[in-house]
């Protein structure tokens, strides 16, 4: 565990990587622009040799998200894929064998789909909400269970104490989680028990869609040093300057989040009450199915829904297209709200018989609620309402 102080995280965010730079003492921590670093004698550094390897922006930002992880280190990547994509090279094999939640991201389906199975990685994707369906699933050789809760676009939740404890019942499977949707300040994923906590920080850490990146977080320090290894290796590191915006918004994580949270709580509840919406899905709601699994693992319900229109898909896609304050574009966890079609964006590779059976209808519309004032949003509903139906009924 690690030795920091045992500050709030809204301190956390802001002084966990607090050093300040001896020329100025400029208060922002540096952009360590740089590829390589000085040797003091022949083959003596700093600790830093090579920016492929490590780099103190980069490092700096580490520090940030393992305080907010509780670990004592995280790393950073080029992207949330990178550090997907890194996470299993570096800790499976050919003829390794990985369940995955099957509500997940459209990437990562395409990096097991498309890559990882042709390094004959076998992978099987479940309902994790399911846990008697995991167990099933287990065979002898396999290695991880790669959940996603809430789920990229359902919101389905999977309990993650109880799959990591069935995981740890047999040996040698690591749980990992993609935490993006709630990142650790909402579900500590970590504290609940599992191995491998991974976030894409393109979302709500920097928050302001400047950058592309991710992380990965273990308390397993010899998991953490394969990471490093491998990452190395393929050069999936943040850079600097990514590493630097990143920094910046993960001090106003805390604040943010209890907006994003209270603003889609209240849009949450409007959309559901309007008579052209035939279902919200947010774990906040009286009427999700999960709601009490999201009280149990989660200090709160977050900032994503997906709702469905009492409409055709095309109705659906012309109301999309009518919001003028919603911003029609992928990625969330942004200060701007951001609307999208999953159907036809993250989703899109997915077989129509496939996203049917998962709940990914055409017509469903995922909602990334911002920092907007919930009274402006709810007036871009209307009048979208208006333009596409002519009013409510
Ligand atoms: C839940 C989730 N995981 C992973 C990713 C991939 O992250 P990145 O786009 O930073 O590679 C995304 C991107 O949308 C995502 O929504």
């Amino acid at each position: 565990m690690s030795d920091r102080p045992a500050f709030q995280p809204s301190t956390l965010v802001i002084h966990s990587n607090r050093v300040y730079e001896s020329q100025s003492n400029s208060i922002l921590f540096p952009i360590h622009q740089t590829a390589t670093y000085v040797h003091e004698t022949v083959g003596v550094t700093k600790g830093y040799g090579y920016s492929r390897g490590a780099n103190p922006t980069v490092n700096a930002l580490e520090q940030s998200i393992a305080a907010i992880e509780g670990s004592v280190s995280a790393l950073c990547f080029r992207s949330g894929m990178a550090a997907i994509s890194t996470l299993c090279l570096a800790l499976l094999k050919a003829k390794d064998h990985v369940i995955l939640s099957e509500v997940i991201y459209g990437g990562t389906t395409r990096l097991f789909q498309q890559v990882l199975g042709n390094f004959a990685v076998d992978y099987t994707f479940v309902d994790t909400s399911d846990l008697a369906a995991i167990e099933q699933a287990i065979r002898p050789n396999t290695r991880m269970i790669f959940i996603e809760t809430p789920a990229n676009p359902t919101l389905k939740l999977t309990d993650v104490k109880a799959v990591a404890e069935l995981a740890h019942s047999h040996e040698n499977i690591l749980v990992a989680v993609d935490n993006t949707f709630l990142t650790p300040l909402l579900q500590n994923c970590l504290a609940l028990g599992a191995d491998i906590s991974m976030l894409s920080t393109t979302k709500y850490i920097d928050g302001h869609n400047a950058t592309i990146g991710g992380s990965l977080a273990s308390h397993d320090e010899t998991n953490m040093e394969r990471l490093r290894f491998v990452r190395k290796i393929l050069g999936t590191i943040q850079a600097p300057f990514d590493a630097w915006l990143t920094i910046q918004g993960i001090k106003t994580l805390p604040a943010r989040l209890a907006m994003h949270c209270s603003h889609a709580g209240e849009v949450a509840e409007w959309l559901e009450k309007h008579p052209r919406v035939a279902k919200v899905y947010y774990p906040g709601l009286e009427s999700f199915p999960q709601r009490e699994l999201a009280k149990k693992q989660q200090s709160a319900f977050g900032g994503m829904l997906a709702f469905e229109l009492n409409a055709s898909t095309d109705e659906s896609l012309r109301f999309m297209e009518a919001l003028k304050l919603c911003t029609c574009a992928e990625s969330l966890g942004s200060v701007e709200t951001l609307i999208t079609n999953p159907a036809t964006a993250s989703h899109c590779d997915l077989s129509q018989e496939l996203r049917d059976r998962l709940g990914i209808s055409d017509r469903l519309i995922r909602l990334s609620v911002g920092l907007e004032a919930p009274q402006d949003l709810i007036a871009d509903f209307e009048q979208a309402f208006e333009v596409v139906f002519g009013g409510a009924k």
